[in-house]
């Protein structure tokens, strides 16, 4: 590996890697798709995605493990959610044995890449869709591009494991019956006025509340939530208008069967938060990132196990899933897919 990398460094931000996926939809079916190491992409002035925004997108990674494999963590889940974006913005649908198959070559293509095992970075792969033939009337688009590319990353917030402060947003995240359960674009996009805001503020991420009541936890802009009670239960909100979140869904099975713990998937009401002793962030990018702090207009709320480093419930979980990923802890069936 001579990247000239800082791989322990890293940050979460974009750098360009050598080679991409890209296939093309067009008279009502998909190319064969290629690997291109031109990472522009030419599309009409007036394409579905530049105009309504017509676009879904999926967040995985790529691990070094202890042996020094490189492994994916469950990309099936990614195939399928695709799926249910692409079903929800009329986009036709990436066949998910082709999706497993474009991240796989975008690894193998990309290896120098991969972060050391033990840096703490990984390779962050983003598969995407968006409509790309030109659209004037609402109407959904002919012609769609898919692509993956990939770039390496370290942890999603710069403190790493130290216990983040968030903020009881004044913005909605997401409508009942709206979009908030699929990785659409335009829900990132209404959310960028929102954490613009909660930085400047001096806080760390938004904690979105449900959109009818404002009574109810849902997610932040890029995780969903995890609590633990004073007894050790785990406690996740549930709700239709959050993303079904793969590292909340594994983390729950993790609490579960390895480390024997009560969970709960329920809704959760924010006047609840106050009672809780641990609250994390969980998410490809997040991974699980502890919050120490949660502000309501000037109301602060200290999770009592874990505002000055990361609480022992949420610790254990963080390494039993990381284990899974680099290979330290045997993995359930079916969720680790060896690249090489
Ligand atoms: N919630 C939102 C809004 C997200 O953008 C993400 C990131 O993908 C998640 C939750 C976490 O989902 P996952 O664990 O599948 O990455
Ligand atoms: C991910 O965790 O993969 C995401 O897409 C979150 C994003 C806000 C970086």
């Amino acid at each position: 590996m001579d990247n000239n990398l800082d791989w322990g460094n890293l940050g979460f931000a974009y750098r360009k890697t050598n080679e991409r996926y890209v296939s093309n939809y067009k008279n009502g079916t998909w190319d064969e798709g290629c690997m291109t190491t031109d990472d522009m992409v030419t599309i009409s002035e007036c394409a579905g995605v530049l105009q309504y925004c017509q676009a879904c997108f999926e967040g995985l990674k790529a691990y070094r493990t202890e042996d020094g494999r490189i492994v994916t963590f469950r990309p099936d889940l990614n195939a399928q959610r695709m799926e249910d974006s692409a079903k929800r913005l009329e986009m036709p649908l990436f066949p998910k044995d082709r999706f497993v198959e474009a991240i796989t070559k975008v690894v193998q293509a990309n290896k120098e890449f991969v972060p050391p095992y033990g840096s703490g970075g990984t390779l962050y792969l983003r598969p995407y869709m968006f409509g790309s033939s030109p659209v004037i009337g609402v109407k959904p688009a002919d012609e769609y591009q898919f692509r993956v590319f990939s770039t390496p990353v370290g942890p999603y917030f710069s403190g790493g494991a130290k216990p983040i402060t968030i903020c009881v947003s004044d913005y909605d995240r997401a409508a009942p019956h709206g979009t908030g359960n699929i990785k659409a674009g335009l829900n990132y996009a209404m959310s960028l006025h929102a954490i613009v805001t909660a930085h400047n503020n001096g806080y760390d991420e938004n904690m979105y509340l449900d959109a009818a009541t404002r009574t109810k936890v849902e997610e932040t802009g890029g995780a969903n939530f995890l609590f633990v009670t004073k007894d050790n239960k785990v406690i996740t909100p549930k709700s239709d208008s959050i993303l079904p979140s793969i590292t909340r869904r594994s983390l729950m099975y993790v609490a579960k069967e390895y480390l024997g713990l009560e969970v709960e998937e329920r809704e959760v009401y924010f006047e609840e938060v106050k009672d809780f002793v641990e609250c994390g962030l969980c998410g490809t990018a997040a991974v699980i990132s502890p919050v120490g702090k949660i502000v309501d207009h000037g109301k602060e709320i200290i999770m009592a196990n874990g505002n000055t480093q990361m609480g022992p419930v949420i610790q254990k979980l963080y390494d039993t899933l990381t284990g899974i990923q680099m290979g330290r802890i045997e993995a359930p069936e079916g969720w680790i897919k060896v690249i090489e």
